[in-house]
């Protein structure tokens, strides 16, 4: 298509902001396009972009809205969610936020001992954790003196290993969970309570914990003091809920005025997909170039590859927004789908990625259709090795489109025997993003981008992007067996099951 259309690359691109997105190195003609807004517009997208932003309980099998888009909305406007504008609260809690994070930085705030507080420890899981992670990373360099630490996994060394890292007298916990029932968070968040007292002693915790939640009464009977909450609303998705009070550990890592900056990225990329026509819309071209593949192609992933070690988080973070979101085999009737929905996610940052994995993208047998992700600017101001990223980046999806063909490995001289495992077949699909950039606003603008994404998906596909019933049935059982270990008695599994207890039990 190059070949034939020299402008191809000045005709599909969209430049919007301090964005640039070319989309032009992807298997999509004119017509493709024409017909793929055809059909995002036949499964009524615009309406069901009216619905989400209006607050209308979308989230058709939890009854619930959607609104992680009203916790960046201006103070000016209006969201209504059962005739009652969410706006004033969003910001009350915003202001909450705002205080207590300022009192933190500050200094002013004061552990149980009169010290200052050196450290945070978010302690939360899925979208308690991995968008403060991702974010926090991201923003690394508009970081302050605190030290931020994570604890996720309900694996005891993961706990021991943090906490081995910071003082009890100086250190401030944050446990999130929008349900306060999680497993993980509330064992981790009962090993870090002790740990506290046992040093401390029970009056420390009112001093140096903190939760975010909707669930009041569960944080009230784990000991937290109703001061130090920081509510959020049901009408949050949990992988969607960072600019919530989830965004605490951010807001105490960034300060309150980066946090701002992000939620108003994120902000104006809500008006950008809300208000722009499909063609020319990031998200909506984004969705319909990953259904195309999915659907039409066969692809079964999409790789995401950022060109910045802040971002070494992002297909992570994606991993649970996407795949939990997408990840439906049922539709909005309640009957099977007979085509693809959710694809799988992953990525690193490029470089690294490419002395990896690219050997697969590059002369594999698979369709890996690929975001690469760039920034004009280092943040350092290191030309020389920003330089020596950006051309790889740019190499990179020139050579995954371009290939090598069998004339041009053997005009190298390339002795006979060798020439079939040198040429590349080219024609792999790269999808690139050039951002001014990597600052709060336009990583906000970044995530909510992927945010629409994945609901242009949900429509086209016809189901319901966001419940999670699929991660229940994992739980459950893991409660079983739990009670098992615990009494030590045996119950009802399958052999395989059974021979590997046998073989944990035996020591
Ligand atoms: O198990 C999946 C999940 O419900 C995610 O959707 C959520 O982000 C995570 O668990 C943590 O839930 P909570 O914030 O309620 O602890």
């Amino acid at each position: 298509m190059f070949e034939t259309d020299t402008q191809r690359g000045g005709q599909f691109k969209i430049h919007w902001e301090d964005f640039y997105l070319d989309f032009s190195k992807n298997h999509l003609s004119s017509e493709t396009c024409e017909l793929l807004s055809q059909l995002a517009q036949e499964c009524e997208l615009p309406t069901a972009i009216k619905q989400y932003f209006e607050g209308q309980r979308i989230n058709v099998t939890e009854n619930r809205a959607v609104l992680h888009t009203a916790l960046r909305a201006d103070k000016s406007k209006s969201v209504l969610f059962d005739n009652e504008n969410v706006v004033p609260e969003v910001h009350n809690v915003l202001e909450k936020i705002d205080q207590f994070c300022l009192s933190v930085i500050s200094g002013d705030a004061k552990g149980a001992t009169g010290k200052t507080f050196t450290d945070v420890v978010n302690i939360g899981i899925g979208g308690s954790d991995l968008g403060p992670v991702m974010v926090t990373e991201a923003l690394e360099h508009y970081r302050n003196h605190l030290g931020l630490h994570f604890i996720s996994n309900v694996d005891g060394d993961h706990v021991q290993e943090i906490l081995k890292k910071v003082n009890p007298e100086t250190t401030l916990f944050v446990v999130v969970s929008k349900s306060f029932t999680t497993q993980e968070t509330l064992a981790n968040a009962t090993t870090a309570k002790k740990w506290l007292t046992d040093v401390l002693g029970e009056k420390a915790v009112a001093a140096h914990f903190v939760a975010v939640s909707t669930n009041l009464s569960m944080i009230n009977t784990f000991g937290i003091d109703p001061d130090n909450v920081f509510p959020m609303n049901d009408w949050v998705g949990g992988r969607f809920s960072l600019w919530s009070a989830v965004g605490l550990t951010i807001a105490l890592g960034i300060g309150p005025k980066n946090f701002r900056s992000l939620l108003e990225g994120a902000q104006k990329m809500d008006d950008h997909f809300a208000q722009t026509p499909l063609s020319e819309n990031i998200p909506v071209v984004l969705a319909l170039i990953t259904i195309w593949y999915n659907n039409f192609y066969g692809a079964e992933s999409e790789a995401i590859i950022p060109y910045t070690q802040y971002l070494h988080r992002l297909p992570a973070y994606l991993q649970q927004g996407i795949m939990e979101s997408n990840g439906k085999s049922i539709d909005r009737n309640g009957k099977p789908v007979d085509y693809q929905t959710g694809n799988l996610i992953w990525g690193e940052p490029g470089t690294n990625a490419q002395h990896a994995f690219f050997q697969l993208i590059h002369q594999g047998t698979k369709t890996i259709p690929a975001h690469f992700i760039g920034f004009k600017k280092s943040l350092f101001g290191n030309d020389d090795h920003h330089q020596k990223l950006m051309a790889n980046f740019f190499a990179q999806t020139e050579a995954l489109m371009q290939g090598k063909s069998e004339t041009a490995v053997r005009q190298e001289g390339v002795n006979e025997n060798l020439v079939p495992f040198k040429v590349f077949e080219g024609n792999n699909p790269t999808t690139t993003l050039l951002i001014d950039k990597l600052n709060p606003e336009s990583l906000g603008k970044l995530i909510a981008m992927y945010e629409h994404k994945i609901f242009v998906e949900g429509i086209v596909w016809n189901i319901y992007s966001y419940d999670q019933w699929g991660v229940e049935l994992g739980k459950q059982l893991a409660n079983t067996i739990l009670e098992e270990l615990q009494n030590n008695s045996k119950g009802q599994h399958d052999s395989s099951t059974n021979g590997l207890l046998r073989h944990f039990n035996a020591g």
